[in-house]
């Protein structure tokens, strides 16, 4: 069993990396696979396991994510609202990344859940991936734009099904440290 100081540290060291900071550099499928592994040992209410992963892998499958991001983005953006840098941003992050996995929420109507239930099951699913690919040396980060959110066509979603946007991952272009903070737990937890 791990220890209580990897496992902290494993956690603590953990960061939203962005597709720019990405290298140009082939993520094996295994890898890949153990993530998702991993993500589906999340704990679940019910044992419902509400979710399903559109792995978008190969150059082609991120090219059309990119397609589609940037055919969102025209469509969404006329007028004062269109940026061409923005444009860039959001066609070129599939591209950048190694692998993009489109996130479903899949709700069981007999389940008696409240929804927040599930898309609660699905984030825990998220921190297991995220935690996965940075013990992988894998940049990653969790992006929710309503251009990828409110898309249900092009993922064939069926009417019990919702898309919780897009993980990124990717290795890293040279050894970047990333630093963060947290409020003092003293101000967020309250002892009895
Ligand atoms: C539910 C959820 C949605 C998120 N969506 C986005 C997003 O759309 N774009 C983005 O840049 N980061 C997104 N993030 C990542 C957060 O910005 C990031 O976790 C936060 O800045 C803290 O940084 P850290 O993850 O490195 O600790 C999301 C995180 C969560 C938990």
């Amino acid at each position: 069993m791990m220890s209580v100081d990897a496992i902290s540290q494993l956690i603590r060291s953990r960061r939203s990396i962005y597709t720019e900071m990405y290298a140009q550099q082939a993520i094996p499928k295994e890898i890949i696979e153990t993530i998702l592994e991993n993500a589906i040992w999340a704990p679940t209410h019910k044992k419902t396991e509400p979710w399903r992963f559109l792995v978008y892998h190969s150059e082609e499958a991120r090219k059309s994510l990119s397609d589609l991001l940037l055919k969102n983005y025209l469509a969404a953006s006329v007028g004062e609202d269109y940026s061409p840098v923005k444009e860039n941003k959001v066609k070129s992050r599939p591209l950048q990344a190694g692998v993009a996995i489109v996130l479903i929420l899949q709700r069981h109507k007999d389940s008696g859940l409240p929804e927040w239930e599930e898309v609660a099951a699905l984030a825990c699913g998220v921190q297991n991936m995220y935690l996965t690919a940075t013990a992988a040396g894998l940049g990653c980060y969790w992006s929710t734009p309503n251009l990828i959110t409110d898309e249900r066509d092009f993922f064939d979603l069926e009417d019990h099904e919702t898309c919780l946007g897009v993980f990124y991952a990717g290795y890293l272009k040279a050894d970047l440290e990333f630093g963060s903070n947290r409020k003092p737990l003293s101000e967020k937890a309250l002892w009895f």
